[in-house]
């Protein structure tokens, strides 16, 4: 049957590895192939824009740094789950992405001598993060865009939310995806995808996620029958603003921020007396946790307990220059000027180690589907990831993806036809189940109970009992009443994409939920209670979930290990 809309590759999610992506399928495919790219923001709006402090690249070798050091640093800081063979990958293309984005423009910031600079990040032997003010995710995006639409083989589609993935006898053939707009349901056939969508977002409530940050991309893979990969590690990045949860760039710390208690003690010597404040985030977090739960917590706004980072020992100089970005946040959102006194902050949700399982060239399950950047698990993060090498992840995989995606198609010349009846069904769901229906319950009740859960059940720590309690909790979620939406408008009824978000949450915390409560060991970010240890024997290999009607099934397979066994993490 034919779809409603036919391209080449169709590139889900437009943040940098989407953008990427869809450049490098573009580039290698010029008069070839057709590049749809559909996203459900505005281009600009895609989360990555939110990104801060850096981007991880070895620059300068004769300066000290190595491949080797980046290699063991993103290794050691992953509590030893990641695939070597895919750091080793990572490592080695890092530094090529940060030259090709100069190359369309990237404004990084400079040393006196001219060559990009670089910042710590916590876990990093050496200064290797590159940036631009503390703006990188903004900065980076705009280049990725300008460039993109030099391409008049992109084709971007705006606020079309994709949800479900269209899969026969294993193979991938599209899409099909609510326009916001319009409300109308598209059913777009597709040679092959790149699956670029972010991580799970907003399942936590004290998060640095935009609002559109859900998990829609993982769950429509998961449904679509690609497993979900190591879903129990989700990462607190040690400094959320209170109240708000906006990030504090760890740049902050790299400048040289320090973080203190109620005594103004600078506690991170007695957890990491190396590394201090800039020791990997699964460390911080705990560190900051266990000071506000014996007491050392300071007051924040609203009487929230939380510690003061404090960027005051920086000068206004410094901070004007390089962090100007968190400086407007803290004035804006916490009434506070960095330059004058310390920002009160705590631990909050911030990335997810876990996400689609990809094997190193990014190939999901599905054939003919790959997937980048946080939606993806390839895995170099393995239980902890660390700061910076995120947006070198989207920009390095989005890149072979897209690479990848394009030869697909330039390879398997074979029409596609699609079946018409996974979009009616999503049709009827729409329009006769959801638009125009009073919920007994309200949606956003529901959305914030579900964040609740999250929070108290399967936070930094968790244990038996929690994630068991959370579990529970979950179930009884889905059953709730609140699948309606008053507003029958089909005109940009946000109040129905949320609803659809809500729906994709629930499924995906549980996955979260059933794979910490399966892993009984404390690796990386996944910190059990019951079972403090890290267990090699048992538990040095990486969960799948696949999706059934009855739940999660749970399988593992063993991580890639190269060039490093297993140590004890010490900072
Ligand atoms: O702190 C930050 O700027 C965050 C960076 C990251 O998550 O990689």
């Amino acid at each position: 049957m034919g779809a409603d809309l036919d391209v080449d590759v169709a590139v889900i999610g437009s943040g940098l590895a989407g953008l990427r992506a869809a450049i490098e399928a573009a580039r290698v495919g010029r008069e070839k192939i057709v590049v749809g790219v559909f996203t459900k923001t505005q281009v600009m709006r895609s989360h990555s824009v939110s990104a801060e402090g850096g981007t991880a690249a070895v620059l300068y070798p004769e300066e000290g740094d190595s491949l080797q050091s980046h290699m063991y640093d993103t290794v050691k800081g992953s509590d030893f789950l990641a695939d070597q063979d895919a750091v080793e990958l990572f490592v080695k293309k890092a530094p090529e992405e940060i030259l090709q984005l100069e190359r369309w423009g990237m404004p990084w910031a400079r040393r006196d001598d001219g060559k990009i600079a670089q910042r710590f990040f916590g876990g990093q032997s050496f200064p290797r993060a590159c940036y631009a003010e503390d703006k990188v995710g903004f900065f980076e995006m705009s280049t990725l865009y300008d460039t993109a639409l030099k391409y008049d083989n992109i084709h971007f589609y705006p606020e079309w939310a994709a949800v479900s993935l269209l899969v026969e006898n294993g193979k991938f053939k599209g899409l099909v995806a609510l326009e916001l707009k319009t409300g109308k349901i598209h059913t777009v056939s597709a040679k092959a995808g790149v699956l670029a969508t972010g991580g799970a977002g907003r399942l936590y409530s004290f998060a640095t996620f935009g609002y559109s940050s859900t998990p829609d991309g993982l769950y429509i893979a998961y449904r679509a029958g690609a497993p979900l990969k190591d879903m129990e590690f989700v990462q607190f990045h040690p400094t959320g603003l209170v109240p708000s949860g906006i990030l504090i760039t760890e740049a902050a710390r790299g400048e040289g921020g320090i973080l203190t208690n109620a005594n103004g003690e600078r506690f991170m010597k007695r957890y990491a007396p190396e590394k201090m404040e800039l020791a990997p985030r699964d460390i911080v977090s705990r560190a900051m946790y266990n000071e506000i739960a014996e007491g050392r917590g300071v007051e924040g706004p609203g009487g929230v307990k939380c510690l003061h980072l404090d960027l005051t020992v920086l000068g206004a100089e410094k901070i004007k220059k390089k962090l100007a970005g968190i400086r407007e946040y803290c004035m804006r959102l916490a009434g506070i000027d960095p330059i004058d006194e310390p920002i009160p902050v705590r631990p909050v949700a911030h990335y997810y180690m876990g996400g689609v399982d990809t094997n190193i060239g990014g190939a999901t399950a599905v054939k003919g589907l790959w997937a980048a950047g946080e939606v993806a698990c390839v895995s170099i993060n393995g239980a902890n990831r660390l700061g910076s090498n995120s947006t070198t992840e989207c920009l390095v995989w989005g890149a072979i993806t897209g690479k990848a995606a394009a030869e697909h198609v330039l390879a398997n010349h074979n029409q596609t036809t699609v079946n018409k009846s996974d979009a009616a069904a999503i049709e009827k769901h729409i329009y006769d189940e959801l638009l125009g229906k009073a919920p007994k319950e309200n949606p956003y009740d529901i959305r914030q109970e579900l964040q609740t859960t999250m929070e108290q059940t399967c936070h930094i720590y968790r244990e038996e009992k929690s994630l068991l309690q959370g579990i529970d909790a979950v179930r009884k979620i889905r059953q709730k009443l609140f699948r309606g939406v008053v507003d029958s408008s089909r005109y940009y009824n946000t109040n129905l994409m949320n609803v659809l978000e809500i729906e994709m949450m629930i499924e995906v915390a549980e996955v979260i939920l059933i794979s910490a409560l399966n892993r009984k060991e404390s690796r990386g970010a996944h910190a059990r209670l019951d079972y403090p240890k890290r267990d090699d024997v048992n538990f040095l290999k990486h969960t799948l979930a696949y999706y059934t009607e009855d739940g999660p099934r749970i399988e593992y397979i063993s991580p890639v290990i190269t060039e490093y066994a297993p140590t004890e993490r010490r900072y």
